[in-house]
């Protein structure tokens, strides 16, 4: 059996979504199952972490079940399990950890704690073979971060918002407009309706001499428009979307610009043959007009862009056991102990510098 694929179990419940996934070692994915709670959320316009807590906790086992089901395999085929532990919302993180640690425990198999935003980081490895070092554009609810990623483990930080993540400045700003939750995708549908020239919105830090991003006076200035224009009755709401896609998708660009940059200088030999790579990984990255203006934008400084398919892009359980087969393949006795405890918090380059000015986020 020595050349037999390692198989892993993953466990994602770190926000909205109650999710197992069974990955080989060999990529194949043989499940990845997601059971969300937007429904659930949706009449909140957001997550309410009680409310996630008490869903996961629902969800889990059937969630597990149901990958084992789709996978064909029982317990006993898996030879490791692994749940995020962190960041994100405490309770949900305690109901993957505690649940993955159980059976692990009671399998007498390795367990792995996977930081959350590692899983995103290394998602295209999964799905693409981009090899290390590759910077990445981490975009999702909570994140956005610029970051070089050398291998499990090793990232170098060049930029981090000063305040809202890119999906939490589409997410408020469709609830300002009552275009419902999550906002992205309802944005960006409304979008295609819309004129992106038509209402002038600024650009938060775009030529900045850094790679920092800063979201919330887009925000502002949106709700402001939405206002001027008549607010709920009258304002042109495909028009406003259109034009947030456009000043948010510009901003994206040009901080990732600024990091290809510095990506060139600290990371690439003047004789490298193959072309450097973005990676583009979180839910945002579904962003059909945002995945266009990266290419865009990547193909004019001479990097090939990668985005993972959307399933992996927004969150999900297969990143996770990834994130746990790339660790086991580097180091095959690198799991964790049964007292790893959830992080709420916990930033993938501790040593970062924060950005100029303001609190920053992990
Ligand atoms: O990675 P993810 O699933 O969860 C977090 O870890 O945060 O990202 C969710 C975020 C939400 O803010 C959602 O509005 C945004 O990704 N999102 C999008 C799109 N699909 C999801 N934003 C823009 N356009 C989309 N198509
Ligand atoms: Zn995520």
């Amino acid at each position: 059996m020595a050349d037999r694929p390692y198989i892993m179990l993953g466990i994602e419940s770190s926000c909205d979504e109650t999710a197992a996934a069974i990955v080989g070692s060999d990529k194949t994915i043989y499940a990845n199952e997601i059971a969300s709670q937007i429904a659930q959320h949706a009449q909140y316009g957001g997550v309410v972490p009680e409310v996630a807590a008490r869903a996961h906790l629902e969800a889990i086992d059937l969630v597990i079940e149901k990958a084992l089901q789709t996978a064909g395999f029982a317990l006993s085929d898996i030879d490791a399990f692994a749940a995020t532990a962190g960041p994100g919302l405490i309770g949900g993180v305690a109901v993957g950890t505690v649940t993955a640690k159980a059976i692990a425990a009671a399998r007498q198999r390795p367990y792995f704690a996977i930081n959350h935003l590692e899983g995103h980081s290394l998602s295209a490895r999964l799905a693409d073979s981009v090899a290390f070092p590759y910077l990445l554009l981490l975009v999702s609810g909570g994140h956005t971060q610029l970051l070089a990623v050398a291998g499990p483990g090793q990232y170098h930080r060049y930029g981090t918002t000063m305040d809202d993540a890119a999906g939490e400045a589409f997410d408020k700003c469709a609830k300002i407009m009552g275009l419902g939750y999550p906002g992205g995708p309802a944005i960006e549908a409304a979008a295609q309706q819309g004129d992106a020239t038509a209402i002038a919105l600024p650009r938060p830090l775009k030529g900045a001499d850094h790679c920092h991003f800063s979201f919330s006076g887009l925000k502002t200035a949106l709700a402001n428009k939405f206002k001027q224009l008549g607010g709920a009755e009258k304002a042109p709401v495909n028009d406003l979307a259109a034009s947030l896609q456009a000043a948010i998708a510009d901003c994206l660009a040009d901080r990732s610009h600024h990091a290809m940059a510095q990506f060139r200088r600290d990371y690439l030999q003047a004789s490298a043959s193959a072309p450097p790579v973005l990676v583009i990984a979180g839910g945002v990255a579904a962003n059909k007009y945002i995945f266009a203006q990266l290419a865009d934008t990547a193909s004019k400084n001479g990097f090939r862009l990668s985005v993972p398919p959307a399933a992996l892009c927004t969150d999900n359980a297969a990143m996770i056991a990834w994130a746990a087969l790339e660790r086991h393949q580097q180091n095959a006795g690198d799991s964790d102990g049964f007292d790893f405890a959830p992080r709420p918090r916990w930033p993938l380059d501790a040593h970062a510098s924060p950005p100029p000015g303001r609190g920053v986020r992990a």
